[in-house]
């Protein structure tokens, strides 16, 4: 059976953070209360934060990548009082993710850090009585248009998801713009990850197919572009955005599958940054699913390889240009850990959302193919 919906309004081009206004006009907030939440202060110069003058404005900026559970409990308490009924979060996906899940708390009581981590394990957000609109700054997490987010829990050793179908973002204004100053490293496993969601989302047990025609445009467009992106050309920052956006799509309504499962440790164990992370899984897991796959040659000509191995070594390329290794050895992972790695890689709702199954015995195999 075929399903998809999502209610994210999407504005995409240069320049278009200049339509905020006119969105939060849209929304009709009853308070005009909006908390703006940014990854640096210099966000705030933008021209378009002159033109709010008829909302009551609080500016926050969280600078943390990989958010904890204790990180978003103390942006709730720095902001419940402000009491706003608009969140607008203007970041990368952590940012976006922190905006999200503030939406899923204001108006309850949440005593401590633990009632929140109890919520969150729980499911307990019910309708939050706050929208928000996702502004992105990098071109990879597809965060502004899907309805969850990662926190993570290195006190409990876990990621956890905040996940409400309530909670998607009012709008997303996808601004090229926003993008031009990021670090090359960044840009590159952004970019990468963008292209894991589509290809998972291609290949994920619930996918449908609004989001398969969705996922292969945006393979294509990030695939076509990254030696642009690689060459620093301006123009591959507007591909990224679109791409990135329309994977994100895709996937909002497939979620992912082994790839991101197994890289969540990578990720909370030794800091590699998630599309890096990810995008070392992609072709051992394309080679793996392969046989399980419709329209493999779609895939493959979307990712303009002929094969799993022209996958790897292409993306190996893409991550040692960028400055990153493209191994697990180089990013500092110990060969006697990667047991325990595989074990942990057995992310709920998203291995077992892969087209083939896959088990522990199998992760760490996978683990072994990039060390
Ligand atoms: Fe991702």
């Amino acid at each position: 059976m075929n399903r998809y919906y999502n209610p994210v309004h999407t504005i995409q081009g240069a320049g278009c953070l200049n339509c905020l206004p006119d969105v939060l006009e849209k929304m009709q907030p009853k308070n005009r209360r909006v908390l703006v939440l940014a990854w640096s202060e210099k966000v705030f110069e933008h021209t378009v934060f002159s033109k709010l003058s008829d909302f009551e404005v609080k500016t926050v900026v969280f600078e943390a990548s990989n958010p904890t559970v204790a990180q978003l409990y103390q942006c709730y308490q720095e902001t419940k009082e402000f009491d706003p009924d608009t969140v607008v979060a203007i970041g990368g996906g952590s940012i976006l993710d922190v905006g999200k899940s503030l939406c899923c708390m204001y108006g309850k009581e949440i005593s401590e850090e633990d009632a929140l981590r109890e919520m969150i394990q729980n499911k307990e957000f019910g309708c939050p009585k706050v929208r928000w609109i996702g502004v992105p700054t990098t071109a990879g997490t597809g965060s502004e248009v899907t309805c969850w987010a990662t926190i993570w829990d290195p006190a409990r050793d876990a990621k956890r998801s905040v996940e409400s179908k309530e909670n998607y973002a009012y709008a997303a204004l996808v601004d090229p713009r926003l993008t031009e100053g990021m670090p090359l490293k960044l840009a590159v496993s952004s970019a990468l990850d963008a292209a894991a969601h589509g290809v998972e989302s291609y290949w994920a047990k619930g996918t449908n197919c609004v989001s398969r025609a969705l996922a292969l445009q945006g393979i294509r467009i990030i695939m076509n572009h990254m030696e642009d992106l690689l060459s620093e050309k301006s123009q591959a920052h507007d591909a990224m955005a679109r791409g990135s956006m329309l994977a994100g799509l895709a996937f909002s309504n497939t979620k992912t599958t082994a790839c991101h499962s197994i890289s969540y440790p990578l990720t909370m164990r030794y800091g590699i940054p998630h599309g890096a992370a990810v995008s070392m899984l992609l072709a051992p897991l394309l080679q793996m699913n392969a046989q399980s796959v419709d329209g493999m040659p779609e895939l493959l000509d979307a990712l303009n390889v002929t094969d799993a191995n022209m996958l790897k070594q292409r993306i190996s390329s893409y991550l040692i240009r960028s400055g990153q290794p493209d191994t697990l050895r180089g990013w500092g992972v110990e060969q006697e850990a990667l047991s325990h790695l595989a074990e942990l890689g057995m992310t709920k709702g998203r291995a077992d959302n892969n087209p083939v199954k896959i088990t522990a015995e199998k992760i760490k195999e996978i683990l072994e193919s990039v060390y």
